[in-house]
């Protein structure tokens, strides 16, 4: 590709493509979809390229992922640019229909693609479409929440996207199968969804008849991105540090029953034993089954550790920071403290 720069990243747990564009003669340049869980590859890879971000562009509001829009502005001088449809008061550009975003020399053009949510936006950028999820690779986004609506999709993929240059490339914010890139000629063509001329009707019957369960992160997801990816919006404790590890204690926790996710990390027979334990709290033993369960977790969920004295928990504590999570802390004082306050007195 003449004059730009180009990269297709991926983050593996949402499936997510992130893109990197610039021109790469002034090297100013844009990110779109940025991942929370890889913001810092993205960030070093744009240190390397010696890039100057201006823009965070973001096709929707994501329920499968949080974005690291926060954290990439945080660290850059980017701009923040959202559809205005969204809603959200914590962006810096809001996007309507075909405004022209200036790159260097280039252009990105926005092109609003309402159907997957009422807030979608595609990006156009020297012969490519990032589509987020409005048209994937030989597959559609879904439009059962969100004020998704499948009538509004097939709209802005049949008028809008279909009315591009044939050989412009398609770049989707996921893809699933292991595919990178696809053209408009080949999805008008292909799509078994809406491709092949397929009526309103025949797509709309289509997207009812998808049985699809929640995205995972949805209820973190949700309330993250609409605070432009900010973690802190989602938290609900406030810990302090003691001796460097996030620490709370036993009445906060209580306080938050029910809110916040509670892992012990005792035996079976000390979680059933004589302390008994937290009524929310599930037992994951300190070990392989932890560090089983937490290599596999995402790593900002809310997680408190409890134990007996408190002092296994802090070692759970500390592995939880190690594989990555943001935001675990330590219960002070465990079960021992927990009973002494919260259990009548004989
Ligand atoms: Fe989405």
């Amino acid at each position: 590709m003449k004059d730009i720069l180009f990269y297709q990243l991926f983050e593996p747990q949402s499936s997510t493509y992130t893109y990197l564009i610039a021109d790469s003669e002034t090297k100013e340049a844009a990110i779109i979809d940025p991942v929370w869980e890889t913001v810092h590859r993205d960030l070093k890879l744009i240190r390397e390229l010696g890039l100057y971000l201006m823009y965070i562009l973001e096709t929707h509001i994501h329920a499968d992922h949080i974005t690291g829009a926060a954290e990439i502005r945080k660290n850059t001088m980017a701009q923040t640019a959202v559809s205005a449809l969204a809603e959200i008061d914590c962006v810096d550009i809001l996007l309507v229909d075909g405004r022209i975003l200036p790159l260097g020399n280039k252009e990105i053009k926005t092109i609003a693609t309402p159907g997957h949510t009422n807030a979608c936006m595609s990006f156009q950028f020297e012969g490519m479409i990032f589509t987020g999820d409005s048209l994937l690779i030989r597959s559609t986004g879904r439009t059962d929440f969100q004020e998704g609506s499948a009538t509004k999709l097939y709209d802005s993929i049949t008028q809008k996207l279909f009315s591009l240059p044939d050989e412009t490339q398609v770049y989707p914010a996921h893809d699933y199968q292991g595919f990178t890139s696809s053209t408009i000629s080949l999805e008008k063509k292909l799509n078994p969804r809406i491709g092949g001329n397929r009526s309103k009707e025949d797509f709309k019957k289509i997207m009812e008849e998808l049985q699809l369960t929640t995205p995972k992160k949805m209820h973190l997801a949700l309330p993250a991105n609409n605070g432009c990816g900010n973690l802190e919006i989602v938290r609900t404790m406030s810990p302090r540090s003691i001796s460097g590890i996030p620490t709370v204690l036993n009445e906060e926790v209580y306080k938050k029953i029910g809110k916040v996710k509670i892992i012990d990390v005792r035996s079976p027979e000390e979680f059933h034993g004589h302390l008994g334990h937290i009524r929310t709290s599930q037992l994951l033993t300190l070990g392989s089954e932890l560090t089983k369960f937490l290599e596999a977790g995402d790593r900002f969920e809310e997680i408190i550790f409890v134990c007996r004295s408190g002092k296994r928990s802090r070692q759970a504590t500390e592995e939880s920071i190690r594989l990555g999570y943001k935001f675990t802390s330590n219960m002070a004082g465990g079960m021992m403290n927990w009973n002494e306050k919260y259990l009548p007195k004989e």
